[in-house]
């Protein structure tokens, strides 16, 4: 939620903003803003919508030609209407500090109500604004910007990652951060500071990951790390990052989206050459460190009494496969929880229990607080992630990249196959700890690992002209159920939401057996059921819940097993998928909904990647 970016060194700073924003709207694109010092004055340019026009507007003015440093800001509103005064940067009184910043200052109405009785100006609803004025109070002429800078965030609860820029020391960028990401990228012919890393790639691959209540200070040629409070000097390791430029680039594609569906088989390609032994096993380096965690007390991971796996959104339903899975191959009980949810649920937790999260982005923040309160209760905590460095893997005792590249897409699909992989790693390794599964199944399995990369290129080259033919037939419609059972119940939720979140029809996903207690009331001719029907150990039921939409006169998608001719006389279309083993499924099944959903947006006309209210990490309760 919301991107900033800033840059200080030899280059022109505008190019460098402006690329740096393009590659962060996928956090928020209901405004943008950017400010420059130029001959020691502040030069601010901001806009509501899109970043297109604040790209046309700064392009169009000579004044932003000619500066080396600058911040910018790319917003989704959590305080104050998305409009052009609201958008950041913000500044104080006098126009001489400008301010981006990312995540909720909580106590701002307090703040503000003092700083206005002192005499300070306001200028738009926003909470940000509190912190331009509160580096004004703490700036005077003894001091300098990162110390105004320090006791203004000593003021301020809730989270923030900032950067500030000065009229009075136009060689400097200051930026702070807690709760919300920062990274601050080294390069040779400058330095930045961003809120992911595709906004620098252009640039450089080595970045530090400012830590909690961190302040840096960049100039052209150095860079000081302290912390916020006693102000001591931190010696911090520049990482190295492995994606390449082009992995944040759109390519050939008409939209993240679909380069990130065709990118799956490439994924996990990569995932098992990393993770998989031939011999049913897998090489799991968090999985040691937890190994660790038991021997350390005496015992064996094989005393593990419980799992809770928490997560949002798409995560969440990769966290349900999850637990099939591992309930099935280890047979280890599984909770599964909604971050947002958990924290009230006063869980039962003790230190022989695994708590999951999953997250892509890593900096969700109801699973950041889901984490922090299941430590506090003693659980081991266990992170899969796919953003390097995030927070929720930099605070896990152990956990899994899953190195999926970068998602740009706010729709998550790449990300997700990528958890389900992970996820059946850690059951066929648990599975294999605890005897549940045999050398002999355990081989099978990572058989039907290896294979699955070469079936969904199969869906991807065979299944997309299909698709785009039903997307044409429905895409006017209304509404949407989508049903499944066993383990691709949770891939008729995920079909659903990827409908929901960027066509903006409603879709609801259903155990297709409880459709009858309910959903049915809903069917007539004008509602299509997108139903999930591999030939597996349920595939008879499943039909039987098909002949009942039937009998009701909606129309049914299937998604089933190539070769199946009995759900071609029963659906009116079907997608077909090639044969898997029956707990595999979903690596495949979704596959068909992600284009579904897809194809059903672009023929609505929506904007794919970047669908309105939404953002790509949720950075905020
Ligand atoms: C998925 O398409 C969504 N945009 C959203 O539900 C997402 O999965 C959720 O916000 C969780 O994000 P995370 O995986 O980064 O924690």
């Amino acid at each position: 939620m919301c991107g900033i970016v800033g840059y200080i060194g030899e280059r022109e700073v505008v190019p460098v903003i402006l690329e740096g924003l393009k590659r962060l709207e996928y956090r928020g694109y209901d405004s943008a803003g950017i400010a420059i010092l130029k001959e020691n004055k502040l030069k601010i340019k901001k806009t509501e919508g899109r970043l297109e026009k604040l790209i046309c507007k700064v392009n169009s003015d000579p004044g932003f030609v000619g500066s080396n440093i600058g911040i910018g800001h790319t917003r989704w509103a959590t305080h104050g209407e998305p409009n052009e005064i609201n958008a950041h940067p913000h500044t104080d009184c006098k126009g001489e500090i400008a301010v981006v910043h990312n995540g909720i200052i909580e106590n701002y109405t307090k703040l503000k109500e003092k700083l206005t009785a002192e005499g300070h100006e306001f200028k738009s609803g926003t909470d940000t604004e509190v912190i331009a004025h509160l580096v004004e109070k703490f700036y005077n002429n003894n001091n300098n910007l990162e110390d105004a800078v320090r006791h203004a965030m000593q003021e301020v609860q809730g989270a923030y990652a900032i950067g500030v820029i000065s009229t009075r020391e136009p060689d400097k960028i200051v930026a702070a951060r807690f709760g919300s990401p920062l990274i601050i990228g080294t390069g040779k012919r400058g330095h930045f500071i961003a809120s992911d890393v595709p906004a620098i790639l252009p640039y450089t691959q080595d970045v530090v990951y400012l830590g909690e209540k961190e302040i840096a200070v960049l100039t052209k040629d150095d860079i000081d790390f302290r912390n916020i409070k006693e102000f001591e000097k931190l010696e911090k390791e520049s990482v190295k990052i492995e994606w390449d430029v082009k992995s944040a680039d759109i390519g050939g594609f008409s939209h993240f989206m679909l380069k990130e569906i065709y990118e799956q088989p490439g994924v996990i390609r990569n995932a098992l050459y990393r993770l998989v032994k031939p011999e049913g096993m897998t090489a799991l380096g968090g999985i040691f460190a937890l190994e660790n965690y038991f021997k350390k007390r005496g015992k064996t991971i094989q005393d593990l009494n419980k799992i809770i796996i928490v997560a949002c959104g798409t995560s969440w339903h990769a966290a349900l496969i999850g637990e099939y899975v591992i309930e099935n191959l280890a047979r280890i009980p599984v909770e599964v929880e909604y971050a947002s949810e958990f924290q009230y649920r006063c869980p039962t937790i003790d230190k022989d229990t695994l708590i999951i999260l999953i997250s892509q982005s890593g900096e969700t923040a109801d699973t950041i607080t889901s984490m922090r309160e299941a430590k506090k209760r003693g659980g081991n905590i266990f992170g899969i992630c796919n953003v390097v460095g995030s927070t929720i893997y930099r605070e896990t005792e152990a956990g899994i990249y899953t190195l999926a590249g970068p998602e740009i897409g706010v729709a998550s699909t790449k990300a997700f196959t990528s958890q389900l992989f992970a996820l059946y790693l850690i059951a066929l390794y648990l599975g294999r700890m605890k005897g549940n599964v045999s050398l002999g199944k355990g081989i099978r399995l990572v058989k039907g690992l290896k294979e699955i990369p070469e079936k969904i290129e199969e869906i991807l080259n065979t299944s997309e002209k299909n698709i785009i033919k039903i997307a044409e037939k429905f895409y006017k419609h209304k509404n949407f159920l989508y049903l499944g059972r066993n383990v691709n119940f949770p891939i008729a939720l995920e079909g659903a939401l990827k409908l929901k979140e960027i066509s903006y029809i409603h879709a609801e996903g259903y155990p297709a057996g409880e459709m009858k207690h309910g959903p049915i009331a809903l069917i007539d001719k004008n509602m299509p059921v997108v139903v999930v029907v591999p030939e597996d150990s349920v595939y008879e039921k499943v039909m039987s819940n098909i002949e009942e939409v039937k009998a009701r006169g909606g129309k049914v998608i299937a998604v089933a097993t190539k070769g199946d001719k009995e759900i071609a006389k029963k659906a009116d279309y079907v997608i077909y998928i090639p044969r898997t083993e029956e707990i595999l499924t979903p690596l495949l099944t979704v596959i068909p909904l992600q284009l579904l959903a897809y194809h059903i947006a672009v023929k609505r006309g929506c904007d794919v990647d970047k669908p309105r209210n939404l953002a790509k990490s949720v950075t905020v309760e």
